[in-house]
């Protein structure tokens, strides 16, 4: 009888593995690799087979763009045509960094990146794995997150495995994704740029630099970037999401079986053991840190859904700094089509 195997790929960060993530990319292969906001499934971004294979891997709508992945802030204008004046401040002060700037794309950039846009979402991330390999592949890298689409982001390399381990040609460990969710997406087309995605980098620090910044309309928010589906983000229970402090007030009567609660921190886990009856209550961040709480987002979605619950209760958090990431992310976690 003959059998076969997958065989899964998941290597460390040894700096001959990263050559070898390097050159798989080159040669048109897809690649896993760490980023400090979540785990990307990464391709030769001029590459547009290699690039089609993301989207066959993903079972991603051809209609979502990828965004561009550079090594350094060099290398931006093999990728797009003009950088306007405001981006380029960003660039040179918060970058590398959980940014993406949409931007006039180059020629050279194919349709099935940019879902057939003029402008591509670029960005150099920070963690110094990601740079490296993207740096060995010779070329940008264009990545989504590594996840299955409409599911949640992978911040370790496990969750990719898990999910994708089968279909993607390498997987590179770099640890768990200390900022946790995705990069900030702002469309620097326009004057007044335009927050397409709250995510990594705080939208206070961007207008610090570069001052006002437009919202698309409550209902356009969600789809102004194309594909920025609701359900993006989604765990399968269903994630029920309350205002700020009022998790704490429902009544334990409404709550169904095998449901289980996200607090904030140790002394709202505390409150809700008392007024509550969930079954589980999983904490974010012990004291409280909206930095570690944003890292531990999809990850406590994840295991929550693992455990098998159905129902998951949570509540938003002050809408400030990651905060509004974090909102952001359980709203269409909330939302699921
Ligand atoms: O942190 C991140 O951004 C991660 C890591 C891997 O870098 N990547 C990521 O990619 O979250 P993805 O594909 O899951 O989300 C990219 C978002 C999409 O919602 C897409 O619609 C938007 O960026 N986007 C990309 N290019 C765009 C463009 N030209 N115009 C408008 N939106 C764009
Ligand atoms: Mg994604």
């Amino acid at each position: 009888m003959i059998r076969y195997f997958f065989v899964m790929l998941l290597l460390d960060s040894s700096d001959q593995n990263l050559r070898a993530a390097g050159s798989a990319i080159a040669q048109g292969k897809i690649v896993a690799i760490p980023t400090e906001t979540v785990y990307g499934l990464g391709a030769d971004a001029f590459n547009a087979q290699a690039v089609a294979k993301i989207f066959a891997a993903k079972n991603r709508p051809t209609f979502d763009p990828l965004i561009v992945h550079v090594a350094s802030a060099s290398a931006l204008d093999t990728v797009v045509r003009l950088v306007p004046p405001k981006a380029r401040i960003l660039v040179e002060a918060l970058w590398p960094g959980p940014l993406t700037l949409v931007m006039p794309k180059r020629e050279a950039i194919p349709d099935i990146v940019t879902a057939g846009l003029d402008t591509v979402g670029v960005r150099c991330p920070s963690h110094p794995v990601a740079r490296k390999i993207i740096e060995y592949s010779g070329t940008a890298v264009a990545a989504p997150s590594a996840n299955p689409f409409g599911y949640i982001s992978p911040t370790t390399a496990m969750h990719v495995a898990k999910q994708l381990g089968d279909r993607v040609d390498m997987i590179i460990d770099g640890g768990p994704c200390a900022v946790g969710v995705e990069s900030t997406v702002i469309d620097m087309t326009h004057e007044i740029p335009i927050v397409l995605r709250p995510g990594g980098m705080p939208l206070e620090r961007i207008q610090e630099l570069i001052g006002e910044l437009a919202f698309p309309e409550k209902e356009l928010k969600v789809f102004a970037s194309p594909g920025q589906l609701k359900s993006h983000y989604a765990p399968h229970a269903d994630l029920l999401l309350f205002e700020e402090g009022a998790l704490a007030r429902i009544d334990p009567a409404s709550v169904p079986a095998h449901a289980a609660a996200i607090a904030f921190d140790t002394s709202m886990a505390e409150q809700l053991r008392e007024a509550t009856c969930f079954d589980m209550i999983y904490v974010l961040s012990p004291k409280g840190n909206i930095l570690e709480a944003a890292a531990n987002l999809f990850a406590v979605m994840r295991t929550a859904d693992e455990a098998g619950f159905s129902t998951l209760y949570a509540e938003r958090v002050p809408d400030a700094g990651l905060g509004r990431a974090i909102n952001d992310r359980l709203y269409r976690a909330s939302k699921k089509s």
